[in-house]
């Protein structure tokens, strides 16, 4: 008697088990009222383990560059929406949304944009005519757009770039009035689209960050379209201020937009043979649980997206010289790592209950 119930509990455990190692990001982000997302390289969508990872695991995509100036742009006449078009059909047969990325920045310019010394007026129409073409040609298919990427620097200053001073759009020496001005273009390009400004480094409390709440401030008082602000989260050490980016999430939301964590990698030193100490890997599936948890007790952070999921494309090994990598939850072999199952659990455990 006593032997057949620990059989008939083994049996359980192991149903058990089976279960929970069927469980996908995507369904328990789905359970939670929350995107999960990755960037993706529409060449690697051939892949067998690329694609079906991605589809099982994630219910969101965004085009790693495919959308960018120098993919879509080849010369001034042309618009290549090839790339862009693979990662939205492919995110069309398996049910996922699309965030667009991203259609101001001032970094990965084609020559003929970057070296062309355009008057502010040719300036202007180009970026106009940019916005209205890519979106609408997206329109019903990008849900949501970084609309600008990176345009503050580290004082919470407006950056330096073509489209504001070098010449600008005619708005130089105007602070925020060029973001502004694209925020309304975008609106008028595709009304339906959520509008994000995307910023790197400002995820927790510092002075990047209190510009940007000033800024998003200054835009919902005075009804400029913008719906959100993205997160990037590329973080490159292990003793992140959760608490910090917890408060920034906190009073982005407060002023009525929502938050996207766009751009999460957790990068790791790696020795010359791409290997990482043990340790590390622990640590750093805590950082991506206490990342996931920040967003999902506030109701307004409603995506979470990995730059990447395989440590197999990762934009981190060029970007460090190969002195940093393994920063994403699937290892090269597409095997969830301590990271993956970290994210899962507080994908399980979900929202905190409304008060
Ligand atoms: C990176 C891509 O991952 C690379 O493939 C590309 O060579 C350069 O850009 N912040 C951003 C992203 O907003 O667009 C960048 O992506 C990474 C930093």
């Amino acid at each position: 008697m006593f032997r057949h119930s620990w059989r008939s509990a083994i049996v359980v455990v192991a149903a058990m088990a089976s279960v929970c190692s069927a469980q996908s990001l995507r369904e328990e982000a789905e359970n939670a009222d929350l995107l999960i997302g990755t960037a993706v390289r529409p060449s690697q969508l051939s892949e067998t383990a690329y694609a079906s990872t991605l589809a099982r695991q994630y219910n969101m995509v965004e085009p790693e560059d495919a959308l960018k100036w120098w993919v879509l742009r080849p010369d001034r006449a042309t618009y290549d929406f090839r790339q862009g078009d693979k990662v939205v059909r492919f995110a069309e047969a398996h049910g996922m949304k699309v965030r667009g990325h991203c259609l101001v920045w001032d970094h990965y310019h084609p020559d003929w944009l970057a070296q062309g010394h355009f008057t502010t007026k040719q300036l202007t129409r180009l970026l106009h005519e940019h916005i209205t073409r890519v979106m609408k040609h997206y329109a019903g298919q990008v849900f949501a757009w970084d609309v600008i990427n990176e345009a503050l620097d580290e004082n919470g200053s407006v950056r330096n770039s073509i489209w504001y001073n070098q010449p600008g759009i005619g708005l130089s020496r105007q602070g925020t009035a060029y973001i502004e001005q694209v925020f309304r273009w975008a609106h008028k390009a595709d009304p339906r689209a959520l509008l994000f400004y995307n910023e790197a480094e400002g995820e927790g409390l510092n002075r990047k960050s209190d510009a940007i709440y000033a800024m998003v401030k200054d835009f919902r008082r005075r009804r400029v379209p913008i719906d959100g602000v993205g997160l990037q989260m590329h973080v490159p050490n292990l003793d992140t201020d959760v608490p910090a980016i917890t408060a920034n999430i906190a009073r982005l939301t407060a002023l009525g937009v929502q938050v996207h964590i766009t751009e999460l990698d957790v990068s790791l030193p790696v020795d010359s043979n791409g290997l990482v100490h043990a340790e590390d890997l622990t640590r750093q599936a805590e950082v991506y649980r206490g990342i996931v948890r920040a967003c999902l007790n506030s109701a307004g952070c409603t995506a979470i997206q990995t730059w990447g999921f395989t440590d197999k494309y990762s934009w981190i090994g060029s970007h460090s010289h190969g002195a940093r990598g393994q920063a994403l939850p699937f290892d090269r072999a597409y095997q969830p790592k301590a990271a993956y199952r970290a994210v899962l659990e507080e994908l399980s455990a979900g929202r905190p209950p409304a008060h």
